[in-house]
């Protein structure tokens, strides 16, 4: 043999150290230093000469994770250290009552030491190493007794099979929660879905049902992770001293710990990781439902002991479930200033999320068939951060006899008018246009709102009222309010009543796409207008305009021009339109553009930074006025950066990016050339 040749097993030992050492880097560390293709081109060889040396194959290799025969049930083993569980905290003022426990416990003085960590929704489990080698993986069980899910242990990569490093016990049981990360939950249910398989209901559940397979290969096939939070039997060795710093070594053993973790002093401190998690909880690719905050110091936990199934130094900071379950009472049906019909769930109040649910929106009819969705269903409630609480599914075995259909109504509940729902859109809606007073409320809504007619003082309140006591029927009517209409109505002095009339005065001088915008034509957005605007440079021109010529603008698709030419179509709104005219709304001629002589036509800008000369918002709208389109972040895509003082990130991602740069003299010079002003 020549002696320069490596030997087979010495090949495979450089393998197997190699995939081990990948394999921490990629599922401990979240650290990968090779592509998932080059870990397969060593895996295949690795492989490949176990199965060309049987002799040579050892059950801690890395290609032995995939899975062993199935078994018959699981065998039962009993905790040599009892896995106990955690007190629970579900205020601020609970965990400062925890606080004040330990304080008093230790009777000491100041501030004490937390180790803060997630609390994963997973499954606890209890690994036992001897010598460094996995011998025995269990689940919790009731604490005393567990499973013996050792196979299935072994096809998790994030859990070693044989320890790194030096200076572990003889005997070292680590114990950690297994969890199913979010991205490989939907991936499962995806693949039940395709096989036409049960789907799991969280992650939870999934992890919970992948550890329990008596077929280890089906386990493999799973994507599961194991977080390690503890030790239990420690022999022929020892740990640090201080729980925070035994997780570090467990990870330098090999363990994944949460990246999360943190030691901090004193139980407000507590309280911001808290709160700071809390604001992260959705970002997480896991799901937690807590924080674990522990005494750190080991002698304090030793000094403290146990009550009953759980330790005096730990407790279990909950949040407030996401889900709870509730009845669906009714269903009604609200119309919005465009006149979609959305319904709305009733609910008996369910506190969830943080906060009481009483009622939610159920968006549309498609919704409702989704959910298969009947009145009398006990309904699951979810609020995840401060998202807007939805109805996620219903319990169709608790549906009882008499649960109602859900029928979508054919006449409007606010005027009466017929209810349409063209083929193949979602919504439904009233063809009651502004006669209908649930549109006409909004409709004047948004006429006033800032961004349009920019009516100060005529708040939603008062729209309400004037419409309710048929004060006014249209945004027109508004003009020939007087001080006597307007006291009558509620917290309306005779000074707020004369501030009104001047601001509607004030108002009558706008612009021609702050009037477009204001009329409230579907999908006419405050930049479609402005752009509708720029391009026609007068009402009347608008008022007679095609689809086809509509098509042109800027912005404008078939769809959008549809509805302009729909609007502009109906009497009764020309009617509106000529009335306001004749109250005395009125603006300045634009100068009339054509979409293609837009000098910065399908340009990308982005402003950051004070400008001294104007607002940020007026240097946007004077970018539109030219024609680019205006972002909020630099991207490879965006043309150029107008960057005021005090610049910060984006006009350093900017120079990175190499992109054009001006500072507001330049700026003002472009408006200049193309005849605008600050
Ligand atoms: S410590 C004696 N730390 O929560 C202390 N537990 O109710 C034992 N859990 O069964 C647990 N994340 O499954 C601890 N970072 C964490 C945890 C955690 C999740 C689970 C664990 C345990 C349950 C306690």
């Amino acid at each position: 043999m020549n002696t320069t040749e490596i030997s087979p097993h010495q090949r495979i030992s450089t393998l197997r150290e190699q995939l081990d050492r990948h394999n921490y880097q990629y599922h401990v560390l979240d650290e990968p230093e090779i592509s998932d293709a080059e870990y397969d081109i060593l895996f295949r060889e690795l492989q490949q000469l176990e199965q060309n040396h049987p002799e040579l194959v050892q059950s801690d290799s890395p290609t032995q994770r995939v899975g062993a025969a199935p078994l018959e049930g699981f065998g039962s083993i009993q905790h040599e250290i009892p896995m106990l569980s955690l007190d629970n905290a579900f205020s601020d003022e609970e965990l400062g009552d925890f606080n004040r426990r330990v304080s008093e416990g230790l009777k000491a003085a100041g501030a004490i030491e937390y180790a803060c960590e997630p609390k994963l929704d997973g499954i606890a489990v209890s690994l036992l190493y001897e010598d460094g080698r996995l011998i025995r993986g269990a689940t919790r069980g009731d604490g005393y007794t567990g499973e013996d899910i050792t196979q299935n242990i072994r096809t998790i990569p994030s859990i070693p099979l044989k320890l790194r490093g030096t200076g572990w016990p003889a005997r070292l049981e680590v114990r950690g929660e297994i969890y199913m990360p979010k991205a490989g939950f939907e991936a499962l249910n995806q693949r039940q879905q395709a096989k036409d398989d049960k789907l799991f209901a969280n992650p939870r559940n999934a992890a919970a049902g992948s550890l329990r397979q008596l077929d280890s290969k089906v386990t493999a096939e799973r994507q599961l992770e194991m977080c390690a939070y503890s030790a239990g039997i420690v022999e022929g060795g020892s740990l640090p001293e201080a729980h925070g710093a035994i997780l570090k070594q467990l990870n330098q053993w090999g363990f994944r710990i949460n990246p999360e973790m943190d030691v901090v002093s004193g139980v407000e401190a507590c309280v911001d990781y808290y709160n700071k998690l809390e604001q992260k909880r959705e970002q997480l690719p896991y799901e937690i439902d807590g924080i674990v905050f522990k005494v750190n110091n080991l002698a304090q936990q030793q000094q403290l002991g146990f009550v009953a199934r759980a330790p005096r130094w730990a407790i279990a900071r909950k949040f407030p479930a996401q889900e709870a379950t509730t009845e669906l009472l009714d269903v009604e049906f609200q119309v919005g200033r465009t006149g979609v019909l959305t319904p709305v769930a009733r609910l008996k109040p369910v506190f969830v999320g943080g906060v009481t649910v009483s009622n939610t929106t159920l968006h549309n009819m498609d919704e409702i068939e989704r959910l298969d969705l009947r009145i009398g269903d006990t309904v699951v409630v979810h609020r995840a951060g401060d998202v807007i609480p939805k109805v996620a599914r219903a319990l169709a075995d608790k549906r009882p006899e008499d649960a109602r259909e859900i029928v979508l109504p054919s006449s409007c509940p606010d005027c009466g008018s017929d209810i349409e729902q063209e083929e193949g859109e979602a919504a439904a809606r009233c063809s009651g246009g502004l006669y209908c007073q649930a549109q006409r409320k909004e409709a004047i809504k948004h006429f006033a709102s800032r961004k349009a007619m920019d009516i100060e003082g005529l708040g939603d309140k008062l729209v309400e009222q004037l419409v309710d006591q048929e004060q006014i029927k249209t945004a027109a009517d508004l003009f020939s309010l007087t001080e006597a209409q307007l006291v009558r109505m509620e917290r309306m002095g005779p000074k707020s009543a004369q501030n009104l009339l001047k601001a509607l005065e004030t108002s009558k001088k706008t612009s021609l796409n702050r009037f477009i915008f204001a009329l409230g034509i579907r999908e006419v957005g405050e930049v479609t207008a402005l752009n509708l605007a720029n391009y026609f440079g007068s009402l009347d021109e608008l008022r007679v305009v095609t689809e086809e010529a509509l098509i042109e603008v800027a912005d404008v698709g078939p769809i959008v021009a549809a509805h302009i030419a729909r609007f502009f179509k109906q009497p009764h709104n020309l009617e509106v339109i000529d009335s306001l005219i004749a109250a005395g709304i009125h603006w300045e001629k634009p100068v009339k553009q054509d979409a293609s002589e837009q000098p910065l036509a399908g340009q990308s800008w982005v402003l950051t930074g004070t400008l001294q000369s104007m607002g940020r918002n007026d240097g946007k709208k004077l970018l539109q006025q030219l024609g680019a389109k205006v972002a909020g972040s630099v991207s490879a895509k965006t043309t150029a950066l107008v960057a005021g003082e005090k610049a910060g990130s984006k006009l350093k991602k900017a120079t990175e990016l190499g992109i054009q740069v001006l500072d507001e003299s330049a700026f003002i010079e472009l408006l200049t050339e193309h005849g605008l002003q600050p």
